[in-house]
């Protein structure tokens, strides 16, 4: 019996959330696993419900579970809270944080089906595959902030970037071993050329680089890597970067994909593993059926590799994802002439159609 901790939390979270769970339970009835899913708030529903965007009971939940599936969190309705109330920032952050979740995997991998659903030149995109990884538990999100008034009026507000060597060794460490098992290469992005934490991060980067004489190792300054994401990404193999820049190049290299919808993420690092999509909660469209569920299913087949190791299971899930894509279904995202719009529940049903037993004839 695995138990899964289910966190919809806001907007489009919860009609995306729900797909994945029953992705996940025709997977169970496929090949025989019992998942117990149970729900937690979090985010504004959680506030709402709770007074707290992360409430102990959901903290125990997830403490007691094997995965937490994750929904997405905020919106316009707590925007104007305090940090520590927020939803993102007393919500998932604190939930990354707690469960030392420092390592942010989130692969960037172009569908066959989907060459003609990026905004570049298909060319550019065919057969792209990037392991994004993002550090997850440092930098500008965890440093000390504050705000001041300053005696002429207005205020001084400060972030800071904040990263200690071994925090920088893990994650380089992960991104050396996930490349191994890749194409060989790591591109580190920093802005080395301004930055203390980031001439130290492109230090110990190299060190670690040592330990892997296999792999090659390739410094690149934030800004260059931007641009080079849209004039040449098959270049990249793994990607690691800090927090912030991570969360702003995986937005960006999502869309080669074809959509931010398509971006799945597992969180890694502690005992338990945490698995979202990398969207947020598309406040405008929730409610609405018309969220792509793919970037949540493709993170539950992610929680069935890294919490679960049923990798096999994880394969089906794309597979599935793969047939119903090629098949010409697509959310409005990602719609194209000639193919057929289906909306959240829909798409559910058809990646379920193929992961599903095929009936015996009675
Ligand atoms: C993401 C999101 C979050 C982040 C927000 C919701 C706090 O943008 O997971 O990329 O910035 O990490
Ligand atoms: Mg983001």
């Amino acid at each position: 019996m695995f138990k899964i901790a289910v966190l919809p939390g806001d907007g489009i979270g919860p009609e995306i959330t729900v797909q994945a769970v029953r992705v996940l339970e025709a997977v169970g009835r496929r090949y025989n696993h019992q998942f117990e899913f149970k729900e937690g708030l979090v985010g504004g529903a959680a506030l709402d419900a709770a007074g707290t965007p992360l409430p102990a009971e959901t903290l125990e939940l997830c403490r007691t579970s094997d995965a937490i599936l994750f929904g997405a969190v905020g919106g316009p309705k707590w925007d104007q809270l305090p940090l520590h109330l927020r939803p993102e920032t007393g919500g998932i952050l604190a939930l990354r944080k707690e469960f030392g979740l420092y390592a942010n995997l989130r692969p960037v991998k172009v569908y066959p089906a989907l060459v003609e659903a990026t905004p570049l030149k298909p060319e550019l995109v065919r057969g792209l595959d990037i392991m994004v990884l993002r550090e997850l538990t440092g930098g500008l999100y965890f440093g000390k902030k504050y705000r001041e008034p300053l005696p002429e009026g207005g205020f001084r507000v400060v972030d800071t970037l904040e990263y200690t060597t071994p925090e920088i060794e893990r994650i380089l460490r992960l991104a050396f071993e996930l490349a191994l098992k890749r194409r060989r290469k790591v591109t580190s992005v920093d802005k080395a050329n301004v930055l203390g934490s980031s001439r130290h991060w492109r230090e110990v980067a190299s060190a670690v680089g040592e330990e892997y004489p296999g792999v090659e190792l390739e410094h690149m300054y934030v800004d260059n890597c931007a641009m080079q994401l849209v004039k040449n990404p098959k270049q990249f193999d793994v990607l690691v970067t800090e927090n912030m820049f991570g969360d702003i190049l995986s937005d960006q290299a999502s869309v080669l994909a074809g959509s931010l919808g398509m971006l799945a993420s597992a969180s890694l690092g502690g005992g338990i593993g945490l698995y979202e999509p990398a969207h947020g909660t598309a406040p405008d469209i929730a409610g609405k059926q018309l969220a792509n569920p793919i970037a949540a299913i493709l993170s539950a087949a992610m929680l069935l590799r890294f919490s679960l190791n049923l990798a096999g299971e994880a394969d089906c899930i794309e597979r599935a994802v793969t047939v119903v894509l090629e098949r010409g279904y697509r959310t409005a995202d990602l719609m194209e002439e000639g193919k057929i719009q289906v909306g959240t529940a829909e798409m559910g049903d058809r990646i379920i159609e193929q992961i599903d037993p095929p009936r015996t004839l009675e």
